[in-house]
């Protein structure tokens, strides 16, 4: 395996979670000394000229959502860090948080300071137990080193960072949803505009960022935008990135890679091959609403513009692989009645569509389906696809319009046969 540079993960030691001294000792809050002498709309700018893209999935430049906020706007202001993580597939920013959790605190006070919004909230994934406490601890050591609460450092800025543990569903992590479920409120997503940046939280002003998103800026304020550029090869997708490794690989592990390696490197280094020396028949790059890759796409650059260039999106980069026995339509009749039961219902072409979907693909995996079923889930991916309210159901469509476009032949095979052709 090449030896990377590791920045999010260089503390990271196997069962272990870096206390504030291993932080610290490693450059830690350096980033927020740095950042407190710069002015917000200082930081603003350096991190839009680093070419941060948000890591928790639609990979948005960063800088350029902080500069949409209202920051001189006088009255509350929040910040509000997505840790849902209920992405199946998806388990980096857990990793993160138990490696080595003062990279977010730090990156939350930055990003409080230059958004000039002092209350944050960490909302996280219910399950989540072992991050909570982490969470906590970082925390109460934070506030007693003087990093968070008040007049941190002697800046005169203050800061309060607020715990929120999810009630456990995936639509929560969908960002006007997670502010409905603040609230206490039914996670209904909101609709845009008002975005959030406008009318968020308590209708104020709100901006809404991913747990590995906010634990690079530290990094970035202290090493620069150039040594941040250099970390990976495609100018539109500087940086790191952790890739969470699931299903056929030999080993199912989280890495921290540059962006740009390439999907052979992924399977073949990092993964180790497939189990039982299986081929690799295809993956879901990002988490379970990424469209397939396939051997095919072996050479392509894991990067956001690489990926949506083949018809995929690199997401979470929650890497799932399956190997050549695996049946597709299975795959995707698995994971879309994850997505059938997570529809939080509020439009039908999601709560129907999903349904109408689960449906056929059942059919046709156990052998009853017909060339009209085809029809229908290619009518259904076009029915859904735009017409739904919030990105889930977009997302679901990834799996099986990749499902229709790469496999077809394969659903044919379960049409005509009569059953699945993998036993
Ligand atoms: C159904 C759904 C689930 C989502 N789950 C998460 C999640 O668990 N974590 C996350 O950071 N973003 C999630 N997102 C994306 C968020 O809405 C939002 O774009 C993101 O938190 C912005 O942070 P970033 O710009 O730092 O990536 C989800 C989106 C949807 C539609
Ligand atoms: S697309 Fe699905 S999850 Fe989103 S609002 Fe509509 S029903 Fe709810």
């Amino acid at each position: 395996m090449t030896d990377y540079t590791q920045v999010l993960f260089k503390n990271r030691r196997p069962g272990e979670t870096a206390s504030l001294e291993t932080y610290e000792k490693t450059g830690g809050y350096e980033g927020l000394r740095i950042a407190l002498q710069k002015t917000p709309g200082e930081i603003c700018a350096q991190v839009k000229y680093s070419g941060l893209r948000g890591r928790g999935g639609a990979g948005f430049p960063t800088g350029v959502k902080w500069s949409f906020f209202p920051a001189d706007q006088p009255g509350e202001k929040y910040l509000v860090c997505n840790g849902d993580e209920m992405e199946p597939g998806t388990y980096k920013d857990r990793q993160l948080l138990l490696a080595d959790p003062h990279q977010l605190i730090e990156g939350m006070v930055i990003a409080a300071y230059a958004l000039q919004a002092p209350v944050g909230y960490i909302f996280l994934r219910y399950a989540y137990e072992d991050c909570s406490q982490v969470i906590e601890r970082a925390i109460a050591e934070a506030e007693a080193a003087g990093y968070l609460g008040k007049d941190i450092l002697g800046s005169g800025f203050s800061c309060e960072l607020h715990l929120h543990r999810s009630a456990g569903r995936y639509i929560l992590g969908e960002e006007t949803a997670l502010i409905n479920g603040l609230e206490g409120r039914r996670p209904n997503p909101r609709s845009k505009p008002p975005f959030p940046a406008q009318r968020g939280l308590f209708g104020r002003p709100t901006n809404v960022n991913n747990i590995e998103t906010l634990a690079n800026v530290p990094h970035i304020m202290r090493n620069g935008n150039a040594w941040y550029q250099q970390l990976s090869a495609p100018e539109s997708s500087p940086g790191t990135k952790l890739f969470g490794l699931s299903g056929h690989f030999n080993r199912t592990e989280c890495f921290e890679l540059p962006l740009g390696v390439t999907l052979r490197e992924v399977v073949q280094e990092y993964g180790g091959g497939l189990r039982n020396g299986k081929r690799f028949k295809a993956c879901l790059p990002g988490g379970a609403s990424s469209p397939y890759m396939t051997a095919e796409h072996l050479d392509v650059a894991m990067d956001f513009n690489a990926l949506e260039e083949i018809g995929s999106r690199l997401g979470t980069a929650g890497v799932t692989a399956f190997d050549e026995d695996t049946c597709m339509v299975a795959v995707t009749r698995n994971i879309n009645r994850f997505f059938a039961r997570e529809s939080c219902g509020w439009c039908t072409p999601c709560r129907d569509g999903l349904q109408t979907i689960s449906w056929l693909l059942d059919k046709i995996e156990n052998g009853q389906g017909t060339e009209d079923d085809l029809t229908m889930l290619h009518d259904q991916v076009r029915n859904i696809n735009g017409r739904s309210f919030c990105a889930l159901a977009e997302g679901a469509m990834g799996p099986v319009e990749a499902l229709l476009r790469l496999f077809e032949d394969e659903i044919k095979e379960h049409i005509r046969k009569g059953k699945c052709p993998f036993g």
